[in-house]
């Protein structure tokens, strides 16, 4: 039987609450398939560690990490801890050294669930946005002199490599290609940005051309959020810069009806790290403790981390579980306009997992 170990850092806020019923349904649903076990172990990194040790993980943390095959990551901030350290402290001190270059972030409107545009239906958005996750704005290239002074300079240097470029273009294309549309749309800003956003441009021609199957197109970013919110149906596969794809989900998020489903997944594509797995929605900080954080988002990111260990099929009877508690409105969270618990969510998909006999 194949078995996972699988590091838990539940982080900050419903961080907590929404990795606790993760791990309960994927208990729930290897129990269900039989074929293969989870091994959690459970991290306490995040705010509350940084408060009593001054980090947010201790620093042998990712050595500790890299013996897994994969980690489940709730949120990180906090109201009183500055959003760059705690960012920068535990999230990216994974992301970017673990090489977690392949940002993943579908987005669907899930059955039962009411999206903000008229005339949208399911049907007219399904898409997946790649995120460059490992330079770009987010390089942390950059710095402040003079502090204080009117004088004072900050700079926050962009950074595009060729290589960067070129592996980010790669993964997209492919996973246009593996899409039945095997479409891909191409976000930069290269009208404005002329260096970096251009040779973007140019990369995304080269590598097209081992891609003859997959239909492609540019855009500017500013155009692109009209073209998400009036024509989402001309969309399959996005790619863009760190930043810019970082604004573009949110944005589909809310187009598909709630930040509280939005799932991703931070890949390593060449597997020489274990690739990480999160919702969206952050810690959100006005909800903590209320037990209705919607885990939606948590359940779904679980069958992107089951699909890169390689359980397709409990990927699918997880997903299904998902589609079957959204479409039902009394199982829908506040975020969705209902009232229900986290619990009862929870419940509700274990429940379905238990029932599915596919
Ligand atoms: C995201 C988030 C993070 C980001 C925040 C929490 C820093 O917005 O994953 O989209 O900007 O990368
Ligand atoms: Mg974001």
């Amino acid at each position: 039987m194949n078995s996972y170990k699988i590091a838990a850092v539940p982080g900050d806020g419903i961080g907590k609450e929404v990795i606790a019923a993760g791990v309960e349904v994927l208990q729930a649903l290897a129990e269900r398939d039989g074929g293969f076990k989870l091994d959690f172990e459970s991290f306490d990194w995040g705010s509350d560690y940084y408060k009593k040790h001054g980090i947010m993980m201790p620093e042998d943390g990712r050595e500790t990490l890299k013996k897994f095959d994969a980690i489940y990551f709730g949120a990180v901030g906090a109201p009183d801890v500055p959003d760059h350290i705690t960012l920068w402290g535990l999230r990216l001190a994974i992301c970017q050294p673990f090489d977690q270059y392949a940002n993943v972030r579908p987005t669907r409107i899930l059955p039962g669930i009411q999206g903000p545009l008229r005339n949208v239906e399911a049907k007219d958005l399904d898409w997946v946005i790649v995120r460059e996750n490992s330079e770009g704005e987010y390089a942390g290239q950059g710095g402040r002199s003079h502090r204080g002074f009117p004088e004072e300079v900050a700079t926050e240097v962009t950074i595009f490599t060729r290589a960067g470029v070129t592996r980010i273009m790669r993964f997209a294309f492919e996973l246009a290609s593996s899409r039945p549309r095997k479409l891909l749309t191409v976000v930069t800003k290269s009208n404005a940005q002329r260096h970096g956003m251009v040779m973007w441009d140019e990369i995304a021609a080269e590598v097209a051309q081992d891609y003859p199957d997959v239909t492609w197109d540019k855009m500017l970013v500013d155009a692109m959020t009209m073209r998400m919110t009036l024509k989402p149906q001309t969309l399959d596969t996005i790619v863009a810069t760190n930043l810019h794809a970082d604004i573009l989900s949110d944005l589909a998020a809310a187009l598909a009806g709630s930040l509280g489903i939005a799932p991703t997944a931070n890949l390593n594509p060449e597997r020489h790290f274990p690739s990480m797995f999160e919702p969206i929605h952050g810690s959100a900080f006005d909800i903590t403790g209320k037990g209705i954080a919607n885990p939606v988002g948590t359940f779904w990111t679980a069958t992107m981390m089951l699909e890169h260990l390689g359980e397709k099929p409990a990927a699918e009877r997880l997903m299904r579980a998902i589609e079957r508690v959204t479409a039902d409105p009394s199982l829908h969270t506040p975020d969705l306009g209902g009232q229900a618990t986290t619990r009862q969510v929870t419940d509700a998909v274990i429940a379905a997992i238990q029932g599915d006999n596919a």
